[in-house]
């Protein structure tokens, strides 16, 4: 059986220290803090312990140096001051390979319970709210892709982009996701896509929103409103608003403004309108919003 107090003791997330973009000696000060907070830790080493038990996908043939030098960006500098933060407790946060190659496995531990194919059962369901007509799909803040690529398994007339800021997510993503033919991944900024106005059917973004700040919020909700064709979609899901104070350890960087956050409100001021909400596996919530002219 699970003892939290035995992986309490012997676990030290700074074993996650990125070797190609250093993080900041202010990460790990962070993360202490947030290690040695009062709050019970006991979910978040639970995620801990459920991730070591599986077996991780193969990233052992990735040359990560060569792979993290095709991208324009170079260093952390390069992002935003609200992105460079050791999210999850992780140095480096998603400017790291450990972020990269325990992305699914996370992923596969948070959502054990949610279904029966855990996460990925849980991005087939999310996928399913896509409008059956899309053929141009992008996925903001994509990650490594799953969630993009269960669309494209969907979809298979779309053309589907995960879209992402972090090179080292991108890196994973190709190689956990190699199958997938109308898939492609491109690394930005989802608040300056680039993409051309009006040039998108649909727009997914999964647990992006709780990572960013207010401002960041609205940039990227106004940004998809942009991209979006006239009549397009927005599959928006995200965890419950009182979900990040249940992972105490794991660092969330605007865990409060989480707390505070309402969708339906923020959708309407960027423009969006036929907001409608549909079940998802608990505690993920979702919204289908339209761009009508
Ligand atoms: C919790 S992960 C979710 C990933 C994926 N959507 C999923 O459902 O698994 C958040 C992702 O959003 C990305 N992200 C956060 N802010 C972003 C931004 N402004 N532009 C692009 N990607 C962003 C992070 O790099 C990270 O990969």
């Amino acid at each position: 059986m699970y003892d939290a107090s035995v992986a309490r003791s012997t676990f030290d997330m700074r074993q996650l220290a990125g070797k190609r973009w250093p993080a900041p000696q202010w990460h790990h000060e962070t993360i202490g803090a947030e290690l040695s907070g009062p709050e019970p830790k006991d979910r978040m080493m639970s995620v801990v312990a459920r991730m070591s038990a599986q077996t991780a996908p193969d990233f052992s043939a990735v040359d990560w140096d060569r792979e993290l030098a095709a991208f324009a960006v170079r260093t952390p500098e390069d992002f935003p001051a609200y992105y460079r933060q050791p999210f999850h407790s992780v140095p480096g946060g998603y400017l790291s390979e450990a972020a990269a190659v325990g992305d699914r496995t996370a992923m596969e531990a948070i959502y054990q319970e949610a279904h029966p194919r855990r996460s990925l059962g849980v991005r087939d369901e999310i996928a399913a709210l896509v409008p059956d007509d899309a053929r141009v799909v992008v996925d903001l803040g994509a990650g490594t892709g799953d969630g993009a690529a269960a669309i494209a398994r969907r979809l298979p007339a779309a053309q589907v982009t995960a879209f992402e800021a972090s090179p080292f997510m991108i890196i994973a993503g190709r190689v956990q996701n190699a199958g997938v033919q109308n898939l492609r991944f491109e690394q930005g900024l989802a608040e300056r896509s680039g993409l051309p106005s009006g040039s998108v059917d649909a727009v997914a973004i999964t647990l992006v929103l709780h990572e960013c700040p207010n401002a960041a919020k609205r940039s990227i909700l106004a940004e998809v409103h942009r991209v979006l064709r006239p009549g397009g979609a927005l599959v928006l899901c995200d965890t419950a608003q009182d979900d990040l104070h249940g992972y105490r350890g794991f660092y969330e960087p605007y865990r409060e403004e989480w707390a505070r956050f309402d969708p339906d409100s923020l959708l309407r001021e960027t423009g969006f309108a036929a907001i409608t909400a549909h079940p998802v596996p608990s505690p993920l919530w979702s919204r289908v919003a339209r761009k009508l002219d």
